[in-house]
């Protein structure tokens, strides 16, 4: 699975020196010779994220130069590892200095992850690409590998990266190969790798099952919506549900959106994309908790049985929901799964769900809103983002926005009647149909990366999957 990171080490690989500005001289005094000489005839003054590659005795290469500015200290500076995975030549290499003690092995590891995610390409449509795959097949020759010190979690690592893959694989495949049944067929396959229950209700079932909203959004396409349940753990150990936005294609319904608003909503399943890559790295890492994964899989597709503005649709819960808006399809196949999570009283659900253009107007790309009724939650989740650069923000569950989804003829309306607060009344409508907001956390995320950056590449990208283990593997293990 990943083919640019050894778990053995080799003393004989080439080092990669991470350097501060302040201590590249003290570097040169302890390096004299052609390295520290290459260094002065370059004018290299370890700016962040500049590298250099230096000459041995015979010229050959000895090592690699990391800038690390003034920083160093902290997750966001190791990144560059990952433009050092893709601009090296093919060979073995180690990390030398400080990062290679026991006591910075957090941030040993960041750079390992980034260089690993460096490697990570989409090429299931290439017809010809020799770049490495990522996919298990044997790539050694052809990629800069970084070999790792005995202190390294290396199955933590590996669930990392297997997580970030999958997620990103997921997201990135289009519609027309990820529908329901396809997003199904993962999460069942994935299932099968860890042992795990999987239980999937497709089509009319779902009426028979009681999952109606799933139901109407998905009916309208000729690919059949379906309910998947993903089970995994101790029965006895804390019970911790997952939740995921599954829709493999965003039209908009008949509230059909633009050709622009509608271009990367292959994306639109990204919330389960994160929870079946979360859910790998719980399952890796054995955590000790008894896991549920619900994800709704539909299609919000346009056609003379699509559900419509002002419908009124019943729900799992109970409640009726008027239909403002076809394009607020999230919410309305979530309640349905989220009565579900909620019903047999987890110690904590989690939904992931790319839910509104809103969060992104608020918080951009990078950064997904979390909202949920317990503050030590919230807190602790975004210090851990902060700690391993993997950024979440909260936003109010505001209650007196709750009357804006007011509907006269149902229960509520499943979307506000104003332009304002969109990420939070959304979030406010989940709300309704969890019994305990305290041990519930919404994240309302992208789903992708609009742009390449070291040991981030571009495109689909299970955003803030790195923190939520953290926050999970901080309060059960
Ligand atoms: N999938 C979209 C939200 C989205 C759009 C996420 C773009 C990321 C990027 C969601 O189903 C949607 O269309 N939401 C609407 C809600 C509105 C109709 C109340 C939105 O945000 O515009
Ligand atoms: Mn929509
Ligand atoms: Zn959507």
């Amino acid at each position: 699975m990943i083919s640019n990171i050894e778990f053995n080490f080799d003393p004989a690989a080439t080092p990669i020196w991470p350097v501060r500005s302040a201590d590249l001289a003290a570097w040169q005094a302890a390096h004299p010779g052609p390295m520290s000489a290459w260094c002065d005839s370059n004018d290299f003054t370890a700016v962040a994220g500049k590298f250099i590659r230096l000459p041995g005795d015979d010229g050959t290469l000895a090592g690699v130069l990391l800038g690390m500015g003034e920083g160093g200290d902290k997750a966001a500076d190791y990144w560059a590892f990952g433009s050092l995975a893709n601009a090296l030549p093919p060979g073995l290499y180690r990390i030398e200095g400080d990062l290679s003690s026991a006591a910075q092995s957090d941030l040993a590891d960041h750079a390992a992850l980034a260089w690993a995610q460096a490697a990570y390409r989409f090429t299931r449509y290439h017809s010809n690409d020799d770049a490495p795959s990522g996919d298990g097949s044997d790539d050694s020759d052809k990629v800069a590998r970084l070999c790792l010190p005995e202190n390294t979690a290396a199955a933590a690592l590996q669930g990392a990266i297997k997580g970030s893959f999958l997620a990103r694989d997921l997201i990135n495949t289009p519609a027309s190969d990820m529908g329901p049944e396809e997003l199904a067929d993962a999460a069942v396959a994935l299932a099968d790798e860890f042992g795990a229950k999987a239980n999937v209700i497709v089509g009319d079932d779902l009426l028979a099952e009681n999952y109606p909203a799933i139901h109407a959004v998905g009916r309208a396409s000729t690919r059949a919506p379906r309910l998947i349940d993903l089970r995994w753990g101790e029965g006895d150990a804390p019970r911790l549900t997952l939740v995921g936005k599954g829709v493999c294609f965003d039209t908009g319904g008949l509230d059909l959106k633009s050709a622009a608003g509608m271009l990367k909503m292959k994306k639109d399943m990204g919330g389960a994309a994160t929870v079946l890559g979360l859910a790998a790295m719980i399952m890796a890492a054995k955590l000790p908790v008894a896991l549920r994964v619900l994800i709704p899989a539909v299609e919000n597709s346009v056609a003379g049985n699509a559900f419509r503005p002002g419908d009124v649709l019943a729900t799992r819960k109970g409640l009726t929901v008027e239909v403002g808006n076809t394009d607020a399809e999230g919410r309305i196949v979530l309640c349905d799964a989220l009565a579900e999570a909620d019903s047999d009283d987890p110690a904590l659900i989690i939904d992931v769900a790319t839910l509104t253009g809103a969060a992104r107007v608020a918080l951009g790309q990078d950064v997904p809103a979390i909202f949920t009724g317990s503050d030590d939650l919230a807190a602790d989740l975004m210090r851990l983002g902060e700690t391993l650069d993997d950024p979440s923000w909260r936003l109010p569950l505001y209650a007196p926005y709750k009357e804006r989804l007011n509907s006269k003829v149902a229960d509520l309306n499943n979307v506000s009647d104003g332009p304002m607060a969109g990420a939070i009344t959304a979030a406010l409508f989940m709300q309704a149909f969890v019994s305990q907001p305290d041990r519930w956390l919404h994240m309302d995320s992208y789903g992708w990366n609009d742009r390449d950056r070291p040991g981030r590449p571009a495109g689909g990208d299970g955003l803030a999957m790195r923190a939520l283990f953290a926050l999970v593997k901080e309060r059960f293990a």
